[in-house]
């Protein structure tokens, strides 16, 4: 498994962690935290834990499922960097708050979740018969 997919599934245990703690701490001390820590909880977990597990097996699995190689490494590396920075950035947003990051988070997200899709679709390409 390369090096970066490893990342991937370890920054996902981390933030089940840290998106677990601020649930923890939501509910047993309400009003400590920002308004907006229940978004910043729901992505840690969604796009955190979830997104990065799914996109660390799936960039390992999906070429020897489809009996391809990735389309390009350096697309998924890419990738890494922004939604790892796109996530702290619009969780400190929420948590801060300092609203004006929280767009640019958002984007970071976006723009990885767009490098994923494209890496896979060109990887397992459907269209192409064989
Ligand atoms: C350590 C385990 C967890 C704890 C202690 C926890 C705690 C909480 C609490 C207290 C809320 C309500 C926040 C509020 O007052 O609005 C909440 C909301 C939520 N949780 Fe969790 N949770 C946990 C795990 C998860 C997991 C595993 C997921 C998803 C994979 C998840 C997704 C969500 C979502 C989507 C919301 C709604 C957020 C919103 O209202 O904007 N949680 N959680
Ligand atoms: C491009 C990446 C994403 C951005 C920029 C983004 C942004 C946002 C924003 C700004 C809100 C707050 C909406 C409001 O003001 O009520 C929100 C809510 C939410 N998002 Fe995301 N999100 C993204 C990806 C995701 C993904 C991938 C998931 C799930 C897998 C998700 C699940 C949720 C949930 C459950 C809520 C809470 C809805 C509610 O309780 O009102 N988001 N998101």
């Amino acid at each position: 498994m390369l090096w970066r997919n490893r990342l991937f599934v370890l920054m996902a245990l981390v933030y089940a962690l840290v998106g677990g703690l601020i649930g923890v701490a939501v509910a047993t001390v309400p009003g400590a935290l920002s308004p907006e820590a229940p978004l910043a909880h729901a992505h840690l977990m969604l796009v955190g834990f979830v997104g990065m597990m799914i996109f660390g097996i799936g960039l390992h699995v999906l070429p020897r499922f489809s009996g391809r190689p990735l389309y390009s490494e350096r697309l998924a590396d890419v990738q890494f960097a922004l939604m790892n920075a796109g996530l702290i950035t619009i969780c400190i947003g929420w948590l801060a708050p300092v609203a004006s990051i929280v767009p640019i988070g958002g984007a970071g997200i976006w723009g990885g979740f767009l490098l994923f899709a494209t890496n896979v679709a060109l990887t397992i390409r459907p269209w192409a018969r064989r």
